[in-house]
């Protein structure tokens, strides 16, 4: 089978898949997940047929699927993706493209600049302020917490980038009783401790109380989140950002699926003053029903975080064009603004109206 046959074949069977949504159930049944001993195979000393390959995992793995592409699927706050993503996400992927350099892919360079100046407007945040595509919210909140580390240690005089944290002036991080776990596993990550953070107490919704916030002392980082994953609350921004600024505090907002409530004017109510933050993270996976992965990492200050994740920290060499790699921790990775793009034109007409 040539590469187009292949192509057309795998095109085939995806659409046959996604038809399927509406008439199977949303779990895999038992039967499903017992055949999926079939793939259980010793590693193969012989090549198989892409064709073959193509047939087995159709065959034994869609119907082990849950049926998260549908209409029906209800579970967390994810999504299927709309046709335009899947469709631009196939194409991105016939690109394959390093995303990382505007040089060795300026169509994926160029598709960033561009889905960040519309995301930014979506959001009414700054048109200056930087941004990263990453691979989903917890890597969204790792990236923005980085640029927040480095900013809040720079204050205090301590170079993270080249001390490290050993020695450093203790920061003070600051988070809700109901954070996402998510976000402190990426605290962790970045050496700021899961454990180690301040809680504040939070109202029966999950909302961190604004009445409650504990002496802010510096170098500080407040996490608030817009969207709580139990209860859809939003924390009480303005009251909280005003005090956290006031101490100066950094001060960042998960807002993995609430940030997209902006784009839905019966709601933006909910999303009102976060616009007062430092950086923000959000999922193009979630709400905006792009096909994984896509996070996105948001901080107003662009050198903040081009600094935080550029290869050359110390020594950024000059951009003619934005380097996306100096805006996110992977030197290679997809053209994920790809499918983002495609959500975003398809929805162009709709974004400001999206309920
Ligand atoms: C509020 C919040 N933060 C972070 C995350 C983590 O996002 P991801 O699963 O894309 O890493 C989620 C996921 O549900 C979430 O709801």
């Amino acid at each position: 089978m040539n590469t187009r046959d292949l192509l057309e074949n795998t095109a085939a069977r995806s659409a046959s898949y996604l038809a399927s949504m509406d008439r199977r159930a949303v779990a895999s049944t038992s039967e499903a997940i017992a055949r999926l001993k079939e793939l259980e195979i010793p590693l193969p000393n012989h090549s198989t047929s892409p064709e073959q390959v193509l047939a087995l995992l159709d065959e034994v793995g869609s119907p082990a699927t849950s049926a998260t592409a549908g209409s029906r699927y209800f579970g967390f706050v994810i999504g299927g993706s709309l046709p335009a993503a899947l469709a631009a996400n196939w194409l991105a992927g016939a690109w394959d493209q390093n995303a990382g350099s505007s040089a060795i892919s300026p169509v994926a360079g160029r598709l960033e600049e561009v889905a960040l100046r519309w995301l930014l407007e979506i959001f009414g945040l700054p048109a200056d302020c930087g941004g990263g595509f990453v691979t989903g919210g917890t890597m969204a909140n790792f990236t923005a917490l980085a640029a927040a580390r480095r900013a809040v240690l720079q204050r205090v005089g301590w170079d993270v980038d080249s001390q490290g944290l050993f020695g450093a002036p203790l920061i003070t991080v600051v988070v809700g009783d109901e954070v996402h776990p998510t976000l402190l596993k990426s605290l962790g990550l970045l050496g700021l401790g899961r454990d180690r953070v301040l809680r504040v107490p939070c109202d029966g919704q999950g909302r961190m109380r604004a009445d409650a916030l504990p002496k802010l002392t510096l170098p500080c980082i407040v996490c608030m989140q817009a969207g709580n994953v139990n209860t859809g609350s939003f924390d009480p921004a303005a009251d909280v950002i005003t005090q956290a600024h006031d101490a100066g505090a950094w001060v960042h907002v998960d807002g993995a699926f609430g940030l997209w409530a902006k784009a839905a004017p019966s709601l933006t109510n909910l999303v009102a003053g976060f616009e007062k933050a430092d950086s923000w993270a959000t999922d193009a996976h979630k709400w905006l029903n792009v096909p994984y992965d896509c996070g996105i990492a948001l901080v107003r200050d662009a050198t903040a975080l081009r600094q935080a994740m550029a290869v050359t920290a110390a020594y950024l060499p000059q951009e003619d064009s934005r380097t996306p790699s100096y805006y996110t921790p992977e030197l290679s990775r997809r053209a994920r603004c790809g499918s983002l793009g495609g959500t975003l034109f398809a929805r162009a007409q709709r974004i400001g109206r999206i309920d």
